[in-house]
C-alpha cells in the first residue's frame, strides 16, 4: 500500500545509538520526536504512554534492549547476557497488561542466549557480534509488525462492506503500531479501495486516545471520521449507524477473552445487544496461550490524577476525591464475533481456533 502518513511511531536513530519515538502525549497539537538513550527515559516513555499501543510498545522494547545493550561495555559474552536479562526485567516493569512488551523483551533475550551459545569464542569480538545480532532482531520485530498490520487489514476487510458505519474504541491505528495499525488497518485498506466507511471514534476516557489519536490519524488520512463521547456509543448503535465494531487488544487469553482499553467490554456488550458484530484485530504476538482466561490477565491500574486533572487546565473533580482508574478491561469471548490476526479470521470456539493459528506459524 502507498505511504499514507508523514509520521512514524517508533524507530532506531540513523546513527543506531538511540530509540526515536513520536511523543503521543503531545498529539494532536504538536508532532514532537524524542531521542532516547537512557534506560530510565525509555522506561518512562512506555510508562507514561509517550509510546503506546501493544505492538508499538513491543517494537520500542526491542529497540530499547538493542540500544541499551550497545552501550554496555564488557569483553565477556556472559556479562552482556546478564545485562540483557536485567534490562528485560527493568523495561518489563513499566506496564503489565500488553503482552507484546514481554513477547518482544523475551524474544530479544532469547536471541542473546542463542548467540552466546552459538559463538564458540569469548572476548570483545564475540560481544560485538551479539550486539549486532540484537540490532538485527530488533529491526526484524519492527519490519514484521508492518507486514502483520497489512495482513490483519486484508483479512478483516473481507468481513466488511462498502459504506458501513464502524465504531472503534481507543487507538489501534498507525500510532499504536509500526505499520497501518490493527483495528484501523482494514479502514485504511478500504479507504484506498473506495469503500467509503463512516467511522465513529469513541473519545476513550480518561486518556482520550480516541479523541487525540484515532480522530487525528484517520482525519489525516482522509477517512470519514466522527468523534463521539464514550457514553454516546449506545445511542449511535441504537440509531442503526453502526454495522461493525472493531478494536485492538493488549492481551488475548487462550479462551479468547481479550483485554483492551477500559470501556471496550461495555462496547462489546452493547454490540451484542444490538446484533452488531464485534471484531478484535490483533497480531499473534498479542495472543497469550499461557494465560488461560481473562481473569488471569493483570489489569494495569493508573493514578487517579489522570481522571481528575490530566488534560484539563484545572481539576475537574475535587483534588482529594477517591478514584479508581483501571486502564483496561476484559471482553469475555462470548461477546466477540471474530479475532482477526495476520494468519486469518479466528471464530469461536477460540480455544481451538487460536491454538490452531499459533501452531500454524
Ligand atoms: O493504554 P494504551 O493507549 O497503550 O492502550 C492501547 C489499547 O488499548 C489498544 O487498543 C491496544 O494496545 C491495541 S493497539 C493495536
Amino acid at each position: 500500500m502507498k505511504q499514507l502518513f508523514d509520521f512514524f511511531t517508533v524507530d532506531l536513530s540513523p546513527d543506531e545509538t538511540s530509540l526515536v519515538i513520536l511523543d503521543q502525549t503531545r498529539l494532536p497539537g504538536e508532532t514532537v520526536y524524542l531521542t532516547l538513550r537512557e534506560e530510565e527515559s525509555i522506561w518512562d516513555a512506555i510508562r507514561t504512554l509517550k509510546v503506546r499501543g501493544a505492538p508499538a510498545i513491543g517494537v520500542a522494547a526491542g529497540y530499547g534492549i538493542c540500544v541499551l545493550a550497545q552501550q554496555y561495555e564488557t569483553g565477556r559474552k556472559e556479562d552482556l547476557l546478564k545485562e540483557v536479562r536485567r534490562i528485560r526485567d527493568y523495561l518489563g516493569s513499566s506496564r503489565p497488561t500488553a503482552v507484546n512488551l514481554f513477547w518482544a523483551l523475551d524474544r530479544m533475550t532469547e536471541k542473546a542466549e542463542e548467540c552466546v551459545k552459538a559463538l564458540p569464542e569469548d572476548g570483545p569480538e564475540a560481544v560485538r557480534k551479539i550486539k549486532e545480532c540484537l540490532k538485527e532482531e530488533a529491526r526484524k520485530i519492527h519490519k514484521e509488525d508492518r507486514a502483520t498490520c497489512e495482513a490483519i487489514g486484508r483479512h478483516c476487510l473481507t468481513l466488511l462492506e462498502p459504506g458501513m458505519g464502524i465504531l472503534t474504541h481507543c487507538n489501534a491505528g498507525a500510532l499504536a503500531t509500526a505499520g497501518i495499525g490493527t483495528a484501523l488497518a482494514p479502514l485504511y485498506l478500504g479507504q484506498e479501495q473506495g469503500y467509503g466507511f463512516k467511522v465513529y471514534a469513541d473519545e476513550t476516557r480518561p486518556l482520550l486516545q480516541g479523541a487525540r489519536l484515532t480522530a487525528w490519524e484517520l482525519n489525516k488520512a482522509g477517512v470519514d471520521v466522527t468523534l463521539i463521547c464514550d457514553n454516546m456509543a449506545c445511542s449511535v448503535m441504537k440509531s442503526g449507524k453502526i454495522r461493525a465494531v472493531i478494536t485492538g487488544a493488549d492481551r488475548i487469553a487462550a479462551n479468547g477473552d481479550s483485554a483492551n482499553k477500559i470501556g471496550t467490554s461495555g462496547v462489546a456488550v452493547l454490540a451484542k445487544e444490538f446484533g452488531i458484530p464485534m471484531y478484535i484485530c490483533a497480531p499473534l504476538s498479542t495472543v497469550d496461550l499461557n494465560t488461560p482466561a481473562g481473569a488471569d490477565i493483570q489489569i494495569e491500574e493508573r493514578p487517579g490524577e489522570e481522571i481528575i486533572h490530566k488534560w484539563y487546565e484545572r481539576p475537574m473533580a475535587p483534588e482529594d476525591i477517591k478514584t479508581y482508574n483501571p486502564a483496561f478491561d476484559v471482553t469475555d469471548a462470548e461477546y466477540i464475533t471474530a479475532i482477526i490476526t495476520e494468519k486469518g479470521v479466528a471464530r469461536p470456539p477460540f480455544r481451538e481456533s487460536l491454538r490452531e493459528m499459533q501452531e500454524s506459524e
